[in-house]
């Protein structure tokens, strides 16, 4: 059993698993979802960029909205210049933000263009200047987001990771992957396994943890504090409270429920908390990971994809959930 309650910078984490920052996902809608399967101890927004940040407007913003009880909320900022910091930390006070957590790990072409994600992490000068900003402009935790650098060499990551702490980081999420990497790449739990357990902060270990044998043995590598998880939190709703349960004793008071049922949560939840325009991209998106664990899942996916409306879209998953019972109850026959 891990320690299930982590510390960071006075901010009591439990369980200590959180929800990865993911663009298009990791909305209110999604984190409700959890919130109600349970076993998430953070959550994170997906990346907002700090230059715009200031100007999106809270109550009409689907990136900015948040409703009770999705907390702790850290809210991930894209920062490419010193400028954007003092504005965007600002907002980020005004939403009620819980932390602050700096994208250095995306290798998105468009993103390192603007000097920020894994750009910035490669600036070290730039870098300082802008971690000091932050530092100097909140008392919230503040946590960062990086990879495991261009080869994964060892000595390079750990002084990453120590010029970090230095400049006041006080959580660090290490994706297990080198820079670039594509996610159906193995992890390499066992880098992080070689700089986190030395570190005074808390590091976080993310990427391909898909089950609870996947968190248990990334958690034995890595000898990380806890846990980041992404496509397995979308494609298993479930996952995490069964990590809670199982690896840090937390255990959740919610009733099982079926993947119809957790879909159809989901699909309201989306109806309640978006623009009507704002509700099918996200749908199709959740639902690409949703559907990949399910028996003939490719026949939700593609049909909802080719949905050119929610109510179109409710009928064929409707559809696909009715064939898939009666398929299961001829196969018990
Ligand atoms: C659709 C998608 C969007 C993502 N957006 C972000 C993001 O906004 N910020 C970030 O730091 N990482 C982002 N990531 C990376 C994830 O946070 C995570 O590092 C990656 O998915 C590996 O973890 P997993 O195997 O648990 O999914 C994204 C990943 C996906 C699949």
């Amino acid at each position: 059993m891990w320690r299930k309650t982590v510390h960071v910078a006075g901010l009591a984490l439990s369980p200590p698993v959180a929800l990865a920052p993911m663009v298009g996902l990791s909305h209110s809608a999604l984190r409700s979802l959890l919130l109600q399967r349970g076993g998430i101890g953070l959550f994170f927004t997906e990346m907002l960029a700090a230059r715009r940040l200031p100007h999106d407007n809270a109550r009409i913003s689907p990136l900015l909205r948040t409703s009770d009880g999705e907390r702790p909320l850290f809210y991930q900022l894209l920062v490419a210049s010193v400028a954007e910091v003092g504005p965007a930390v600002d907002k980020v006070h005004r939403l009620g933000g819980d932390g602050i957590d700096l994208n250095l790990g995306c290798p998105a072409p468009l993103v390192r263009r603007q000097g920020a994600g894994s750009a910035l992490v490669e600036d070290e000068a730039r870098l300082r200047t802008i971690l000091a900003s932050l530092r100097k402009q909140t008392k919230l935790p503040l946590s960062v987001k990086i990879r495991l650098g261009p080869h994964g060499d060892v000595p390079a990551l750990r002084g990453r990771c120590r010029f970090l702490v230095d400049e006041g980081v006080d959580l660090i999420t290490i994706h297990a992957r080198l820079d670039g990497e594509k996610f159906c790449r193995r992890p390499r739990w066992e880098v992080v396994g070689e700089v986190a357990p030395d570190l005074p902060v808390p590091v976080f270990v993310n990427g391909g943890i898909f089950s609870v044998d996947e968190a248990r043995h990334s958690l034995e590598l890595s000898g990380a504090a806890g846990l980041m998880i992404g496509r397995g939190a979308v494609s298993r709703p479930g996952l995490c409270a069964a990590i809670a349960a199982e690896l840090y004793g937390v255990r959740s008071q919610v009733e099982p429920c079926g993947p119809e049922e957790t879909y159809f949560s989901f699909f309201g939840l989306l109806e309640e908390r978006f623009a009507p325009e704002r509700r099918l991209g996200r749908l199709k998106q959740f639902t690409t990971y949703f559907a990949a664990p399910l028996a003939f899942g490719h026949g939700l996916a593609s049909s909802v994809q080719a949905s050119g409306s929610m109510a179109e879209a409710r009928d064929r998953a409707r559809n696909f959930f009715q064939i898939s019972t009666s398929n299961a109850s001829h196969r018990e026959d």
